[in-house]
């Protein structure tokens, strides 16, 4: 069995709660298209790009715009949700995350970001956890997000360590899917049910550590 030598981490509901903040930007946009947006609507969007998560719900309200109006409404979302972002805090850090990194660095292992969000540079940095990560890979750097392998293999490379001695830490669907067609081992975040092809399911960062990664 191969030696795990890299964590590569999602952000957002794996070491952020953004969730709430993409849900109520979401949520006022809809609103303001004239239909609403549910917290189950907004289960349906987590991993997926942001591109891809405004399509879902123009069908879901029933509403057709051109490409030009669809970049317009995804910005108008964004403007809002980078508001929100703006004043996150060290104390939003989701339990056990940070601890976790820094145990992960302490052994020397490499950790990386691989995240769909063109907004994790932010967040990052807003919550002080920018220096524990070696490699940054986001919505920015890929042309295929989750369930493509794109963003953990980008993630592999900028550390030059192979696929095969990578975990994924994961609290999507369409993210335990980019971290198996990667060719990568894969903790969930979130329940067993859901994330039923991961390797092993933790309710967060605070149940693993560092010992279990050649295990999985
Ligand atoms: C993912 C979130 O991490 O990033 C999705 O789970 C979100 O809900 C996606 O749509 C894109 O984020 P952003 O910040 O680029 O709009
Ligand atoms: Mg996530």
């Amino acid at each position: 069995m191969a030696q795990i030598t890299a964590c590569i981490f999602d952000l957002d509901g794996v070491i952020v709660d953004t969730a709430v903040y993409h849900y109520r930007a979401w949520k006022r946009l809809a609103n303001e298209l004239g239909f609403d947006f549910t917290e189950e609507d907004n289960e349906k969007l987590k991993g997926i790009s942001r591109v891809k998560s405004l399509e879902l719900i123009l069908g879901w309200g029933g509403i057709e715009k051109t490409e030009t109006e669809r970049e317009e409404l995804a910005s108008r979302k964004n403007n809002w949700y980078v508001e929100m972002i703006q004043s996150m805090r060290p104390d939003e850090i989701l339990p056990g995350a940070k601890e976790f990194l820094q145990e992960v660095k302490a052994a020397g292992l490499k950790t990386a970001l691989g995240s769909a969000s063109k907004n994790s540079g932010l967040i990052l940095e807003r919550t002080g956890l920018l220096p524990l990560f070696d490699v940054l890979v986001d919505g920015n750097h890929v042309s295929a997000s989750k369930p493509d392998p794109q963003v953990f293999l980008r993630g592999a490379e900028g550390l030059g360590i192979l696929p095969e001695h990578c975990v994924v830490f994961e609290d999507a669907v369409a993210g335990v899917e980019a971290a198996i067609a990667a060719g990568m081992k894969v903790v969930g975040i979130g329940s067993a049910e859901v994330l039923n092809r991961a390797d092993l399911v933790v309710k967060g960062l605070f149940e693993i550590h560092v010992p279990q990664l050649n295990n999985l």
